[in-house]
């Protein structure tokens, strides 16, 4: 029988997220990628304001969707028919997750999986749970983040008695209270957890660590969850195998590098109505992020200078044509600067005093740490708001440089993440539970491990089928040469 740990657990200050939902905005939303038809057309489920329901907590009154079903917790039942359009819209362009529903038509395998779920609930993620249910498991799913969550879509799924419990409530008691309804259950008991920043697996150890008896895994999507997962198993508190798909490579690549080239245009359109050609950028890092956005400006004919701090990656900006300069040096002459390297003060006081009139600053990295926004809340300087992500920080000379989502990821905060790159995520999710709840026994310890490399080329191979992409496959004579599986892997887990 595994140990079970009946325990107080204590986080680094950094990694304890989970205490203030507010914080949580932080994360890598979903919400952004809820189309215009999502809050332009409702017309099916009537405006939240002419719902008097809105009144009453959903906490203090009888749910009921029109099959007579209780078990939900969500804002208005009515909206149900606009959130299966918005689901299977979502479908068309997660055509890997449609392809695995046709794949295990007849072999289930998640047969006997009991999941429970804590992530965005968005359209996005509807298809991923939807597709678990297709594949045999049975699924409770609380909302990881009451700012993303799609209150049509939770209705959609709640009128198809689909356990979800995703209430915008007031107080953070609300957010935990969701949780819990989700695990605590009569008669039901999860075998498995699908987590999006740790707080499911945080709070089954809090208050139902016996559940971990059953629990066979644990998959976690977030850099946060990650952290809190190997935090507990260096403490040795970690009962049972947990996968980190956020370190997957085919995540790291399309949501880093391809969504990031994608969306850093869009985004700076969006809010600072820039036009890209001739115009100077310093981007700063060149890990994946940086390539993306320095690609994207770079094909748009902006001159780029890279800044960063690793010979191999600044060699590579070399050889990929980009000029590598101190941020200090080509920080007066720049049209923008954009930082991507997950450090902190990468942008001072002191190179924004040195910027020339409007300079566009802005993060497509980490969260409030990469430009020191602080630094500019002094008295001599006027903050002006212009729009929506746009302030103006005036110099008392009458310079003013535009700072974009006050140093918040501009893309999360003012773009869409597309379907397509979260359809990838989703894909890697699903296989790491099947991994999971089908491993025999010893082949995963209580550790936390990556997504094994076949089932990360198995989610490359699934999306390929969108672009009617004919991949090679390797001769008797060829796999035995290389040492290969003619069925893969094909590279060693540690190439990325
Ligand atoms: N905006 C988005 O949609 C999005 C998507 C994925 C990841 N991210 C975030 O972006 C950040 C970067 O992600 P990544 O995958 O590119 O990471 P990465 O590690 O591949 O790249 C970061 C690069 O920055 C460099 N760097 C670090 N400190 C520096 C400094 N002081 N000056 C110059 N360069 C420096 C590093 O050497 C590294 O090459 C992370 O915080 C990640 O969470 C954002």
């Amino acid at each position: 029988m595994r140990k079970v740990y009946s325990l107080q657990i204590q986080y680094p200050e950094q990694t304890r997220e989970f205490d203030s939902r507010l914080t949580k905005t932080g994360r890598r939303s979903l919400s952004h990628s809820i189309s215009h038809s999502s809050t332009d057309s409702n017309s099916s489920g009537g405006s939240d304001a002419e719902n008097p329901e809105d009144e009453v907590s959903p906490r203090d009154m009888q749910q009921i969707n029109s099959k007579g079903s209780r078990d939900f917790c969500i804002k208005n039942i009515k909206l149900a028919d606009f959130g299966r359009r918005e689901i299977e819209h979502a479908e068309d362009e997660m055509t890997a997750l449609m392809a695995l529903r046709k794949a295990t038509q007849v072999e289930k395998p998640l047969a006997g999986a009991k999941i429970v779920g804590c992530t965005h609930v968005t359209a996005q993620t509807a298809v991923l749970f939807e597709t678990l249910m297709v594949l045999g498991a049975q699924c409770r799913w609380a909302a990881c983040n009451i700012y993303s969550t799609q209150d049509e879509v939770a209705a959609a799924l709640a009128e198809q008695d689909f356990p979800v419990f995703a209430w915008k409530g007031e107080s953070e008691d609300d957010f935990w209270w969701c949780i819990d309804r989700c695990v605590n259950v009569e008669g039901w008991e999860p075998n498995m957890i699908l987590d999006d920043g740790g707080d499911m697996t945080h709070w089954i150890y809090k208050k139902y660590p016996h559940l971990f008896k059953k629990v066979k895994g644990i998959v976690e999507e977030s850099i946060t969850g990650i952290h809190r997962l190997h935090h507990l198993s260096k403490a040795g508190k970690l009962c049972v195998p947990a996968i980190n798909v956020n370190d997957s490579v085919t995540k790291q690549k399309f949501d880093n590098l391809y969504c990031c080239r994608e969306s850093i245009l869009d985004s700076l359109k969006k809010t600072a109505d820039i036009m890209f050609g001739g115009k100077q950028v310093v981007v700063c890092g060149y890990g994946e992020v940086g390539k993306g956005c320095s690609a994207a400006l770079k094909a748009m004919g902006s001159v780029v200078y890279v800044t960063e701090i690793d010979p191999i990656c600044a060699l590579q900006a070399c050889m990929d044509g980009f000029r590598l300069a101190k941020l200090v040096d080509v920080v007066r002459q720049v049209d923008m600067v954009i930082t991507c390297t997950g450090n902190k003060n990468i942008v001072v006081r002191e190179h924004m005093d040195l910027m020339k009139n409007g300079c566009v600053v802005c993060n497509m990295g980490r969260s409030n740490t990469e430009i020191d926004v602080s630094s500019l809340r002094t008295p001599e300087l006027v903050w002006q708001h212009v729009r929506a992500q746009v302030e103006h920080i005036i110099w008392p000379d009458g310079k003013r440089i535009v700072l974009l989502a006050e140093g918040r990821v501009l893309n999360l905060s003012s773009s869409t993440v597309p379907t397509y790159v979260l359809s990838i995520t989703a894909t890697a999710q699903a296989l790491a539970l099947i991994e999971l709840f089908n491993a025999p026994e010893g082949r995963y310890k209580q550790d936390v491990y990556l997504l094994p490399k076949k089932l990360d080329e198995y989610v490359a191979s699934l999306h390929l089928q969108t672009f009617d992409a004919h991949l090679t496959e390797l001769t008797d004579e060829q796999a035995k040469y290389m040492g290969l599986s003619k069925y893969g892997p094909f590279k060693p887990s540690f190439y990325r």
